[in-house]
């Protein structure tokens, strides 16, 4: 509770990464990797905060890329020379922009029969040491928040079918690659696991090592994580395989915040306050998803005495965070704390509007805030031209 006290004392809008709550999430990752002997990466997608990297390199194995300059930061930042894995996936890769992900990148994952034909022959040559994926999809819809993040939803552009894993192309590969959920409960993992297992045996029979994405919602407080552990030791019992799971989002859930002000508080038919954040260019996913985020100490619409549409500081009619309700009026300077911030939050951020990004900071175990990095005027002119 005493962090929260500091909180309220710093300069806003600040994305601030808790360590503490950080560690819990690594020791449910290192449990599952103790239980049983898998590798665990961390998916630079939803959370590529490089000054955390040094609370997470302990526990986890490496990092997984979706593109040339993830595999590039993870390389760089995530225990560089202590043998770390760099994954590297993209729908499609250039010709140039693969000699560059080779250059960091142990492991590459092809997401189409054309693009391994076009270009394992040369991860061989320039990467003897390098394995090679091919990411499969396994046509098995589990994903419920939203269509958007379903990759076996129909017509998905995301990995090879069933029946094109002929013996000639798994001659070609090291690894099968099964990313197929998002925010999933664990009986959504055991269920996508026997479907692998029953599925693509012949084909887990041929390759040595498989990777069963992210998407496992490990840290959720509903995710049983005993039955996961279960499911991946019967699962590499009947397939003596290497298994890596390379969740993002459940690493850092619930492990940071989007420190706020309000700004301004007005009324047409509703109140609404104003405040230095914005779903549009700080917590995109509010509008993408959809989804509405927590305030601590705040209500549903209405279930508090005192309620308020919550609009951000852009131009866009709807950046609007949501409908809060509080014990107390709001009133302006008052800060508001935007739970589970981690995710897919900063990573995303625009400049839009010449709103300015909020700062990167971390709140440590002793309660000390450390501001990392202000961003400026130049970070956003940089970006221009
Ligand atoms: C290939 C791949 N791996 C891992 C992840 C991480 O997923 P999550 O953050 O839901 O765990 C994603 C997310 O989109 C992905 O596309």
């Amino acid at each position: 509770m005493n962090h929260l006290k500091t909180l309220k004392t710093i300069q806003t809008p600040a994305y601030v990464a808790d360590i503490a709550a950080i560690k819990r999430n690594m020791a449910v990752a290192e449990r599952i990797k103790q239980e049983v002997g898998v590798k665990i990466l961390l998916a630079t997608k939803a959370f590529s905060m490089f000054s955390v990297f040094p609370f997470m390199k302990d526990t986890l194995d490496g990092t997984t890329a979706s593109g040339l300059y993830e595999a590039r930061l993870g390389a760089t930042h995530f225990g560089p020379g202590e043998g770390k894995d760099v994954h590297t996936y993209a729908p499609a890769f250039t010709e140039e922009d693969l000699r560059t992900c080779l250059e960091y990148s142990n492991h590459i994952y092809f997401n189409s029969i054309s693009q391994l034909n076009r270009f394992s022959k040369l991860v061989r040559q320039e990467r003897p040491d390098a394995k090679i994926g091919l990411r499969v999809n396994p046509g098995l819809s589990l994903v419920k928040n939203s269509a958007l993040y379903d990759p076996s939803s129909p017509c998905s552009r995301f990995g090879v079918q069933a029946h094109e894993l002929s013996d000639e192309i798994l001659e070609k590969i090291d690894i099968l690659h099964f990313h197929n959920l998002c925010e999933n409960m664990a009986e959504d993992s055991v269920t996508l696991i026997n479907h692998i297992s029953q599925n693509f045996g012949h084909a887990l029979r041929t390759v040595s090592e498989v990777n069963l994405g992210g998407g496992h919602y490990i840290t959720h407080a509903n995710y049983d994580v005993n039955r996961l552990i279960n499911s991946l030791k019967e699962f590499q019992q009947i397939l003596d395989i290497k298994v890596t799971l390379e969740p993002g989002g459940a690493l850092v859930y619930n492990a940071g915040y989007l420190v706020s002000t309000v700004l301004d508080i007005i009324e047409n038919e509703k109140k609404i306050a104003i405040i230095d954040a914005s779903a549009s260019t700080h917590m995109p996913d509010v509008l993408e998803v959809p989804y509405r985020p927590h305030i601590i100490d705040s209500g549903e619409a209405k279930e508090k005495p005192h309620n308020y549409l919550l609009g951000g500081n852009t131009c866009m009619t709807g950046d609007i965070i949501g409908e809060y309700s509080f014990d107390t009026p709001l009133s302006i300077g008052d800060t508001l704390i935007f739970t589970d911030m981690m995710q897919y939050s900063f990573v995303k951020n625009t400049t839009f509007n010449g709103v300015p990004l909020p700062d990167i900071s971390i709140l440590h175990e002793d309660g000390r805030y450390e501001l990392v990095k202000r961003f400026s005027y130049n970070d956003f002119e940089a970006r221009l031209s």
